[in-house]
């Protein structure tokens, strides 16, 4: 049988560089592998902490999707579905929270992060404490063997995993699997201040940019602090910019670039003007076919819809399983 793979994003709307690089990349590798797929937006994880914001998920969602079927996602290849359109993850949820040790849940290192990061008051809802066991449900309704996720998510896993052996030590049944992490093997994507390209930083390049703005962006990129006068030489392992060549540059032309670079050889300007150049380049199809879905967005509804039925089918089944566990009858077969 074939094993299944699954991703989740919360949905921010339009995706930059550093979501297209650091995971996007990895779930259309997995296309041309032989699994069964499932994508979907977290909605429901949005809600954790955007409840004041919630008229923003749904264009959010759509936005995302877009980006998502532009870049390569291939609709016909994969589930792609949205979380709360399958209504089985927020039952698998509740029942999952009656085994879960709530000390658990506050050792999940992101939740400290998120409490410090977001303040007291954001994070003092039940369902934010609740954010990894519904995460949990949403991998292991699918039996997902393996998730693609950067390593922030790592903890999640793990978490996922000890609360699978859980359940399957109290129903004496092994109802569920463990999944393991897929780890994306990205070069790292600095945004324009050289900080983490993020959108909540304002540093970050778009899919949905034009050309034009790409290059204005790009412009304005922090570079090697050594190289204040062109004279000065660089190290270009040291420079957002680079980090860019090394995805979208060829190895030649990077090396030679490294090379002038360290020489003062080449401004920063040309630098520059060549990285544009190839990140339009690269971009151009993904973001003509960006343009084409913006206008059909009945269709990005359909294919949620739909993906969201195909993959309810499958989880409906997992949860009958999970309920005849716990109550040791075939109730609800
Ligand atoms: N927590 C993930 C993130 O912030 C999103 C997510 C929710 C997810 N459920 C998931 C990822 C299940 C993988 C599998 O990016
Ligand atoms: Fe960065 Fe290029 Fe300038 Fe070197 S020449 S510091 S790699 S922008």
């Amino acid at each position: 049988m074939k094993q299944n793979i699954l991703s989740g994003m919360r949905p921010t709307g339009r995706l930059h560089l550093g979501n297209l690089y650091g995971a996007l990349i990895n779930w259309i590798k997995f296309q041309e592998e032989d699994y069964n797929r499932f994508y979907f937006v977290a909605d429901l994880h949005a809600l954790t902490t955007g409840f004041d914001n919630s008229k923003d998920i749904y264009s959010n969602t759509i936005e995302m999707v877009i980006d998502w079927l532009a870049f390569g996602l291939d609709e016909n290849k994969n589930t792609i579905f949205v979380q709360s359109l399958v209504r089985e993850h927020t039952e698998l949820f509740l029942l999952l929270s009656m085994i879960t040790p709530v000390g658990w849940l506050e050792r999940v290192p992101s939740y400290k992060d998120q409490v410090q990061q977001l303040g007291k008051d954001k994070t003092a809802n039940f369902g934010f404490l609740g954010y990894p066991v519904l995460m949990s449900a949403d991998i292991i309704i699918y039996k997902a063997s393996y998730v693609p996720v950067g390593v922030d998510q790592v903890a999640h896993l793990e978490f996922t995993r000890e609360l699978v052996r859980r359940f399957n030590a109290f129903v004496g049944k092994k109802v569920f699997i463990e999944p393991q992490p897929k780890l994306t093997k990205s070069p790292k994507i600095l945004g324009l201040d050289g900080r983490k390209m993020s959108k909540s930083y304002g540093n970050a390049i778009y899919l949905s940019d034009s050309e034009e703005e790409t290059s204005k962006k790009i412009n304005v990129m922090f570079t090697d602090p050594r190289r204040k006068r062109k004279t000065d030489p660089g190290v270009a392992e040291e420079c957002g910019v680079f980090m860019l060549h090394k995805i979208f540059t060829d190895i030649n032309k990077q090396k030679e670039i490294k090379s002038a670079c360290s020489k003062a050889t080449i401004g920063c300007v040309e630098c520059k003007k060549i990285l544009s150049k190839n990140i339009n380049a690269k971009l151009r199809e993904a973001r003509n076919r960006r343009k084409e879905l913006e206008k059909r967005k009945d269709y990005i509804v359909d294919i949620l819809r739909d993906g969201s039925k195909r993959a309810s089918t499958v989880a409906k089944k997992t949860l009958e399983e999970a309920k005849d566990g716990i109550f040791g009858c075939n109730f609800y077969r």
